[in-house]
């Protein structure tokens, strides 16, 4: 199994600041999930083009069962990640964002800002995390539990997680 991990900045891309948001994804991802994993990893400018580009290689060419982005999600004039996740989906997951939206609205009131969303291209989820490293564990954990069943459904490989680090629900099958 693969999973993708981008962060998407700027100035994380160029070197002045450090890549704390993608770091801090993959390090939950390793904390909770108990199958074995690779990791894809990039770190690049908030470009469309390059953002499209670089999650078509971890779907298409890597595999990548889940791809998670870091930032880019806010107003600026600079923030495109969610138009370039929907450029590139074949179906958008809205209550991936509602959730995320509604669980940061408990911590900050700015958390309407962001425009964060989830998509499925071929086998692969994507889902859209703010650049915030704290951000990013508060709307991760919100909608991780749905997570292995989504990637059941569209026949990625069966995730399982360490029960002590994190909740998933899975509907019983009939
Ligand atoms: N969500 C949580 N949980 N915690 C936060 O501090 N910051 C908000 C919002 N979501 C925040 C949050 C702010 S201030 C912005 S501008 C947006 O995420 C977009 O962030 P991004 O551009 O880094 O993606």
């Amino acid at each position: 199994m693969k999973l993708g991990v981008i962060n998407v900045s700027d100035r994380a891309s160029a070197g002045i600041y450090e890549d704390i948001p993608g770091k801090a994804a993959v390090a939950l991802l390793q904390e909770w999930i108990t199958t074995p994993f690779e990791t894809a990893y990039a770190v690049i400018p908030d470009e469309q083009a390059l953002i499209e580009e670089q999650l078509r290689k971890l779907c298409d060419e890597e595999q990548c069962s889940l791809v998670l982005t870091t930032g880019g999600t806010g107003p600026a004039v600079r923030d495109v990640t969610p138009e370039a996740t929907e450029a590139v989906c074949d179906k958008m997951m809205p209550g991936f964002g509602e959730l995320m939206r509604a669980t940061s609205l408990q911590y900050v009131p700015t958390a309407i800002l962001s425009r964060q969303t989830a998509g499925i291209r071929g086998s692969s989820l994507i889902i859209n995390l703010p650049g915030k490293p704290k951000a990013i564990g508060e709307c991760l954990e919100a909608v991780f539990p749905a997570v292995p069943y989504c990637i059941d459904l569209i026949d990625g490989p069966f995730i399982e997680v360490d029960p002590e680090k994190i909740k998933i629900f899975r509907p019983k099958q009939s």
